[in-house]
C-alpha cells in the first residue's frame, strides 16, 4: 500500500552524498534499483537521477516495523528513507560516486509500489529498442538516458546564456502557421473554424525570424520545435529542435564569428575541449571534389581524385562511356588494403550500387608491383601505371573507381569513403573536426520535378557577381549560404538573406513562382520588405544532432525524451491514431483511405 510523504522532506539527491556528509541525518527518496535480503540485514540500492546510494536496514538497529517493510521492497518501488550517513561497512565500491558511504535507515515509507517492469532498468540495456520505446517512461529511468537528457538541458542553458550575453532576444514564433519553404512535406492541421483550410506546422521559423528583423529586433534566437514530414534516418526526426538565430546589419562573417565563439564556449564548458578558431572553411565545390560530400568528415583523408584526364582515351568503355556522357571518373585510395578479400570488395561494390552506381571498378597494387583488377585487361600497361601514379597508389594499396555523372560519382565515392573509414577504424570518437562549408549552389535541378529548386531556400542571397546567371545558367549561381559540419554531420546551416526586392523577384521567377503563387505563399514577407528591411543573415542548428554528437552517440532518439520511430509513429502513445467521427465531422473532413 502506498504511503504519503507527509512530514518528510527530501534533503538531497542520492548521489549528492559523499564522505563529507558522514554523521549527517538525511532524507532521500527514489526508486529501488535492487534489494538484497540477507536475513538480519537488508541492502537497498536507491536510485534517482543523480545516481545510486546504498541504504542499509539492520535488525535491531532499524525499528522492526520499518525493517519488516524493507524486506518487502522490490525493484522500482518508490520509497523515502530517513537515516544517517556512515562510512561503508563493507568493501568500498569504486564504481559508485557514493561507493565509500551508506545510509543506515531509521525510517522507511513506501510511496508507491511497482509491478515487475517489462525489462530491467539498467545502464547499457540489452532490451530491444521497440520495447523500450513502448515503455519509454521506464526507459527514461536508465542512467544513460538520464545523463543524455541532463546534458541536453545543460547545453540549452549555456546556449541561452551565451546568446543573451551577446545581445540576442529570445522570441517565440507561431506553431500554427503557413507552409514554410524549407523543402520537406508539411504537417497540416485542419481548421474547424475555416473548414477546408489548414495550418501548416513550421518546418522552421524562417519567415518569422526574417519578419522580426524587419521589425527591428536585430538579434533574435529561439530553441524551437520544427516539423518536417520526410523520410527518417538515424539523425532525423519528424519533429526536432533547432537553435535558430537571425542577425540584422550582419553578413556571413558576423554569423560565423558569433557561432564559432558559441561552439567554443559550449565545447569547453561541456567537454573541456578547446576548439581552435577560426574554424576551417571550404567551398562546397572543394568539399565535393575532395570528399564527395557537402558535409565531409575531416577526421581522415582518403580524398577523391579526378582521373578523367588519365583515362579519357583508354580501352575501358565503362570509363570512356561515362566521360562521353558528360560525367567523370574519380577514385579513392584505400591505402594498405590491396589484400582485401574478394567478398569484402563485392560488399563495397554492392554499397556503391546502393548509392546509385552501376558498379565500382577496383585495382589492387600487389606488393610485387603487379595488379589485381576488374578492368586492367581493358587498359594498356602505361595507362595503368599513369592511373596508379595519379592516385598516389603504392604497392599494397587498393584503388576504387566510379564512373558516372558527377553527382553519382560524388555520392558513391563519398559514401564508400565513409564505409571504409568505419570498417577500418579510422574514426576517432574523441576527435571533433569542425568545418564551414560555404558557397553552396543557389539552385539544384530536380529530375523529379523537371525544374530548378532552391538548394537552401528562396530567400538566400546569391553572390553578386553570379546574379547575371540566374536566368540563363542557374547551375553557375553560388549562394551566400553556409553549413557548419562536425565529423561528417550537418550540424547547422544558414545564409545571408535577400533584402533587395529586385533580386528576390528574379530568384522567385527562376524558381518558377508566378507572382500570384509567391504572393499566396509568402506575400506577407514580400510586402514587409517594402517597408524598410535591414540586411540580415542567420543560422539554425539541429539541436538534437548537436546533443547527440556532444554525447558521443549516433542515434538521435537517445537524446530526445519521447522520440518517434522510422515510420514517424510513437510506440508509447500510438500516435498518429484515428479520431472520433464527430471530430472529423466538425472539421468537415472525410477520410478516403486508411492505413492497413
Ligand atoms: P535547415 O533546413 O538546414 O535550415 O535546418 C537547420 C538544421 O536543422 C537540423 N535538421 C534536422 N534535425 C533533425 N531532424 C530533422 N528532420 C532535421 N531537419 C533539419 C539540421 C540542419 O542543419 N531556416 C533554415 C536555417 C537558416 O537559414 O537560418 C533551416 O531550417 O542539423
Ligand atoms: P562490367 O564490364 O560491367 O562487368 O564491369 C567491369 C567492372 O567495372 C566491374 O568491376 C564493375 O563493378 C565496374 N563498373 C561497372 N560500371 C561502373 C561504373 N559506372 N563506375 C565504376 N565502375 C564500374
Amino acid at each position: 500500500m502506498a504511503e504519503s510523504m507527509r512530514g518528510m522532506k527530501r534533503t538531497c539527491r542520492c548521489a549528492e552524498l559523499s564522505e563529507k556528509n558522514i554523521g549527517e541525518e538525511v532524507t532521500v527518496m527514489g526508486w529501488v534499483q535492487k534489494q538484497r535480503n540477507k536475513g538480519s540485514i537488508v541492502f537497498v540500492d536507491l536510485r534517482d537521477r543523480s545516481g545510486i546510494l546504498q541504504v542499509i536496514f539492520e535488525e535491531g538497529e532499524t525499528d522492526s516495523a520499518y525493517f519488516d517493510k524493507a524486506g518487502r521492497l522490490r525493484s522500482e518501488f518508490v520509497i523515502a528513507v530517513k537515516g544517517k550517513v556512515t562510512a561503508r561497512s563493507g568493501a568500498v565500491n569504486k564504481n559508485l560516486a557514493t561507493g565509500a558511504i551508506e545510509v543506515r535507515a531509521q525510517e522507511l515509507r513506501i510511496l508507491s509500489e511497482s509491478d515487475t517492469p517489462p525489462f530491467p532498468v539498467e545502464e547499457n540495456s540489452k532490451t530491444k529498442e521497440e520495447l523500450r520505446l513502448k515503455y519509454r517512461y521506464l526507459d527514461l529511468r536508465r542512467p544513460d538516458l538520464q545523463r543524455n537528457l541532463m546534458l541536453r538541458s545543460r547545453i540549452a542553458g549555456i546556449v541561452r546564456q551565451f546568446l543573451i550575453e551577446e545581445g540576442f532576444l529570445e522570441i517565440e514564433t507561431p506553431m500554427l502557421t503557413k507552409s514554410t519553404p524549407e523543402g520537406a512535406r508539411d504537417y497540416l492541421v485542419p481548421s474547424r473554424v475555416h473548414p477546408g483550410s489548414f495550418y501548416a506546422l513550421p518546418q522552421s521559423p524562417q519567415l518569422f525570424k526574417q519578419l522580426l528583423m524587419c521589425a527591428g529586433y536585430d538579434r533574435y534566437f529561439q530553441i524551437v520545435k520544427c516539423f518536417r514530414d520526410e523520410d527518417l534516418r538515424a539523425d532525423r526526426q519528424p519533429e526536432f529542435t533547432q537553435i535558430d538565430m537571425e542577425l540584422s546589419f550582419a553578413d556571413e562573417e558576423d554569423v560565423m564569428d558569433v557561432n564559432e565563439r558559441l561552439l567554443k564556449r559550449l565545447f569547453k564548458e561541456i567537454l573541456d575541449i578547446d576548439i581552435q578558431l577560426p574554424i576551417q572553411r571550404m567551398t562546397w565545390q572543394e568539399a565535393m571534389d575532395r570528399f564527395g560530400s557537402d558535409k565531409p568528415d575531416m577526421r581522415f583523408g582518403m580524398e577523391l581524385k579526378n582521373v578523367s584526364e588519365v583515362v579519357k582515351d583508354c580501352g575501358f568503355s565503362v570509363f570512356t562511356g561515362a566521360l562521353e556522357a558528360g560525367g567523370s571518373v574519380r577514385g579513392i585510395n584505400a591505402e594498405g588494403q590491396a589484400a582485401m578479400p574478394r567478398k569484402k570488395i563485392d560488399a563495397l561494390v554492392q554499397t556503391a550500387k546502393d548509392f546509385g552506381a552501376k558498379g565500382l571498378a577496383y585495382l589492387a597494387v600487389n606488393e610485387d608491383g603487379t595488379y589485381k583488377s576488374s578492368f586492367a585487361k581493358f587498359m594498356e600497361n602505361e595507362e595503368l601505371k599513369k592511373l596508379v601514379e595519379t592516385m598516389g597508389g603504392k604497392p599494397g594499396d587498393l584503388l576504387l573507381f566510379a564512373a558516372d555523372r558527377d553527382k553519382v560519382v560524388y555520392d558513391v565515392l563519398g559514401n564508400i569513403r565513409l564505409t571504409l573509414a568505419e570498417s577500418l577504424g579510422l574514426l576517432d570518437k574523441n576527435e571533433y573536426k569542425f568545418l564551414w562549408v560555404t558557397e553552396f549552389p543557389e539552385f539544384e535541378y530536380s529530375e523529379e520535378q523537371g525544374r530548378y529548386l532552391a538548394m537552401h531556400h528562396p530567400f538566400t542571397m546569391p553572390f553578386e557577381e553570379d546574379i547575371q546567371y540566374i536566368g540563363t545558367a542557374p547551375e553557375k549561381v553560388r549562394a551566400r549560404a553556409y553549413d557548419i559540419v562536425l565529423n561528417g554531420t550537418e550540424l547547422g546551416g544558414g545564409s545571408v538573406r535577400i533584402h533587395q526586392d529586385d533580386i528576390q523577384e528574379t530568384m522567385l521567377k527562376a524558381l518558377g513562382f508566378t507572382e500570384e503563387r509567391a504572393h499566396e505563399q509568402f506575400g506577407f514577407l514580400l510586402d514587409a520588405f517594402k517597408y524598410g528591411v535591414p540586411p540580415h543573415a542567420g543560422l539554425a542548428y539541429g539541436f538534437d544532432r548537436l546533443v547527440m554528437l556532444m554525447a558521443g552517440l549516433n542515434n538521435i532518439r537517445d537524446v530526445i525524451a519521447f522520440p518517434k520511430i522510422k515510420d514517424a509513429s510513437c510506440l508509447m502513445t500510438n500516435a498518429p491514431d484515428i479520431v472520433e467521427d464527430v471530430q472529423l465531422e466538425e472539421l468537415r473532413i472525410q477520410v478516403t483511405g486508411k492505413d492497413e
